[in-house]
């Protein structure tokens, strides 16, 4: 038994020199102390041993099982150093004129176009501002002219939450906060300027033209003596810069409550220039952006005297914008996380609203 033990022990002092790494050393450890390895079976050995020498090499054969053990013990920890060193080493060994394969990421069509109109609205003195998702009745109804069980409420399908809350159905939801903050401005005899882009949620039907998660930037502007042409300059202004041309609008009547009198605002079609053809339905106009002057009852919630202040807000979708924008027929595509489809746009230049994306 003694000479057995001894020769376990040299088979296994020769092998643990040749472990190389972790995995080497595990598959050592089987080998000798698993249920199986060579330590178990020389132990069940034992029973053969004559009873009065079966004490001393139950000990032969525990030392050897000690020895296994610690020597293990000691090759890991040397094995994991240089585990590590090596992959210190390759992280330094690097070749610097490597081509990089790995794929470039991209900015999603909808925030191009959102930075876009920031860019332009930030030059003609506007804030950006963002806003909460998830709203409250007071901010996205009450203070925005709509009574509880007014029938405008029905203009937009909600999803309420079980805390009394819900997902904001449209920007104008900030119009009251914005307000509120920007009080001061006013006071300093400067006039209130915001854009706050963000996204809206409505429990719509989806196909090719909804989306029941879209993208709207809401802008206000208030001061003394704000008026509609002050609404319509700034409009065509923005609007020319986007499409980058000149670019001729109209403004319809449109019924919204925060709103008197509302308007929607419509674009000449940059594509036939107004004369008629299957991107305009033959109409010669797009239709763009509710807007108007803001409700008295509006400027009071925000805590101003509309005898003093008179101002004008403007609700544009941003989905919309960006489907013209680059020529998108299919709004699922923005939600779609097609990678594929989404990363074509980063350089693209201005579109004209016929190519068909897949
Ligand atoms: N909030 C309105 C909507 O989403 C749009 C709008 C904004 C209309 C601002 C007028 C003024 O339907």
């Amino acid at each position: 038994m003694l000479e057995k033990a001894q020769q376990l022990k040299l088979q296994f002092e020769e092998k643990v020199n040749t472990a190389k790494n972790p995995a080497d050393l595990e598959q050592l450890r089987i080998e000798f102390l698993g249920k199986k390895g060579s330590v178990a079976s020389l132990m069940s050995e034992l029973r053969n041993v004559p009873n009065d020498q079966k004490k001393e090499a139950g000990q032969i054969i525990n030392e050897v099982k000690q020895f296994i053990e610690n020597a293990i013990k000691e090759k890991n920890v040397e094995l994991q150093k240089l585990e590590e060193e090596r992959l210190i080493n390759a992280a330094e060994d690097y070749d610097v004129t490597f081509p990089i394969t790995e794929e470039k990421g991209s900015y999603h069509p909808i925030t191009l176009v959102q930075r876009e109109l920031e860019d332009i609205f930030a030059a003609m003195g506007f804030s950006i501002e963002d806003y909460d998702e998830i709203v409250d009745d007071y901010h996205c109804f009450e203070a925005l002219n709509i009574p509880k069980h007014h029938p405008a409420r029905d203009m937009q399908d909600t999803y309420y939450l079980s805390t009394n809350q819900l997902l904001k159905t449209h920007t104008s939801a900030a119009q009251n906060a914005i307000l509120k903050k920007y009080t001061s401005e006013l006071e300093a005899d400067r006039p209130i300027r915001v854009i706050f882009p963000g996204r809206c949620f409505r429990n719509e039907k989806i196909d090719a033209c909804h989306e029941n998660t879209f993208f709207q930037m809401e802008g206000v502007m208030v001061d003394k003596d704000i008026s509609i042409s002050n609404l319509i300059y700034f409009m065509k202004t923005m609007l020319s810069e986007v499409f980058q041309q000149d670019i001729t609008v109209r403004l319809r009547p449109g019924f919204f409550p925060f709103v008197e009198p509302g308007f929607e605002l419509d674009i000449q079609c940059t594509i036939c220039g107004g004369k008629g053809c299957p991107s305009c339905k033959d109409s010669g106009w797009l239709e763009l952006c509710p807007c108007g002057m803001i409700h008295p009852n509006v400027l009071t919630a925000g805590g101003l005297d509309p005898e003093k202040y008179t101002g004008f807000a403007f609700g544009l979708g941003l989905t919309r914008l960006a489907m013209m924008r680059y020529g998108i027929k299919d709004i699922r595509v923005f939600n779609s996380c097609n990678l594929k489809s989404l990363s074509q746009f980063e350089n693209a230049t201005f579109t004209q609203p016929e190519k068909e994306v897949k």
